[in-house]
């Protein structure tokens, strides 16, 4: 018995360190999953914040789309719950419903090929095993459902691909509907033509009844499916491995091209912490009051805002959050947009 229990710890060590050393070569995935065996005692006794409320800032309703701070979510469909134990891999207390509700305006999420060989798109995190948030057709329904109830909302859809085809993505948009009420840009503007003046005011897209935005990171064809369009050719982002309140940049750190200058695109500006353990990152959700926090100390979300605005000499379009429930981002958001 001792013996195995030795067997065991040994296997532990071995497996780990592997794990470790593949981490650290594949630069290109430095974000770790947590592996459900690693049974780690969480970092916070949950018992989450309910949601805050969006103050929307009426006068900018005239103006463009990109002139406006959205607060997004990180992993929109990967949610903690008392059902799956507060599972380390969610980085989310509440619904996709519920973070439009409150007043969530970007929804961020992981699309992968179902492991069970069906032809839908999963939404999962990292691994479909570790964290399944369900379909897209299923996050694309709770999506419509808030644009008819809301028709005065524009939504945008930030879609990580993690493999499956264009025309997949597609269908699922035809089969909601939802390519119906999608912003496509004219086609003079694709191909990374659209600056951020050529974005049109929210009480157009709302006349218009174009009020999904939606984003796929790659394998993006617009002249195929003119409504997903190419993330890169409209936005750029920030550094997304922040493992201390200290890291948080306002720097284009995505597309790779884009160095040393603010381009004339939409900002996505990531705001997240890691935690890890053993190098494995995972969500820190014990300091998400203060990373989600409106004031100005190091590592909080209103610091980091103030700080890209004075960059980029414009708001901020998206702050992109974990635990969007926690600290106070609709106070942040307010701030951007009223002043
Ligand atoms: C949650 O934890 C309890 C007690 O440890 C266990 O019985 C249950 O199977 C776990 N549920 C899930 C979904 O992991
Ligand atoms: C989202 O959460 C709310 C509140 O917990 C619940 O009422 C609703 O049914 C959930 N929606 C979905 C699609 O699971
Ligand atoms: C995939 O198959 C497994 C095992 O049969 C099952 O538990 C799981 O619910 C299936 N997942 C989906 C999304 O159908
Ligand atoms: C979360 O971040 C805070 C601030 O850096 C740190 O003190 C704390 O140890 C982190 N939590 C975990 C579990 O690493
Ligand atoms: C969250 O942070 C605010 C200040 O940013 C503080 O007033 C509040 O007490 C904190 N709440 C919790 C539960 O730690």
């Amino acid at each position: 018995m001792d013996f195995l229990n030795h067997c065991n710890m040994y296997l532990f060590i071995v497996l780990l360190f592997v794990c470790q050393c593949i981490a650290f070569q594949d630069q290109q995935l430095p974000i770790g999953p947590l592996p459900q065996w690693l049974s780690l005692q969480d970092d916070d006794d949950p018992d989450p914040k309910q949601p805050g409320s969006r103050i929307p800032v009426p006068a900018l309703y005239h103006k463009r789309y990109s002139e406006q701070t959205f607060i997004g979510t990180h992993d929109a469909v990967a949610i903690r719950t008392s059902d799956n134990n507060w599972s380390l891999s969610g980085n989310q207390y509440f619904n996709v419903s519920t973070q439009l509700k409150a007043g969530v305006r970007f929804i961020q999420a992981q699309g992968h090929n179902d492991p069970n060989g069906t032809s839908e798109i999963r939404m999962c995190h990292f691994n479909c095993a570790l964290m399944d948030g369900g379909s897209l057709i299923e996050l694309l329904t709770t999506v419509k459902l808030f644009l008819e109830e809301n028709p005065h909302e524009v939504v945008t859809l930030m879609l990580v691909n993690v493999g499956p085809p264009l025309e997949r993505w597609a269908r699922a948009f035809y089969d909601t509907g939802l390519d119906l009420l999608s912003y496509i840009p004219p086609p003079s503007k694709t191909y990374g033509n659209m600056k951020t003046g050529d974005w049109p005011t929210i009480a157009e897209m709302v006349s218009t009844n174009k009020r999904l935005v939606s984003f796929l990171d790659k394998g993006a064809d617009e002249s195929q499916v003119p409504f997903l369009l190419r993330e890169f050719n409209y936005m750029f982002e920030t550094t997304f491995t922040v493992d201390h309140p200290s890291q948080f940049s306002c720097e284009p750190s995505r597309p790779w091209y884009i160095y040393g200058y603010i381009p004339d695109r939409l900002s996505l500006v990531n705001h997240f912490l890691y935690a890890s353990f053993l190098g494995f990152r995972y969500p820190n959700a014990s300091y998400a009051n203060t990373t989600n926090g409106a004031g100005f100390r190091e590592g909080q979300l209103g610091e980091h805002a103030v700080r890209c605005r004075s960059l980029y000499e414009r708001r901020p379009n998206y702050l992109l959050v974990d635990f969007f429930n926690e600290g106070d981002v609709f106070d942040v958001e307010y701030g951007m947009n009223a002043y």
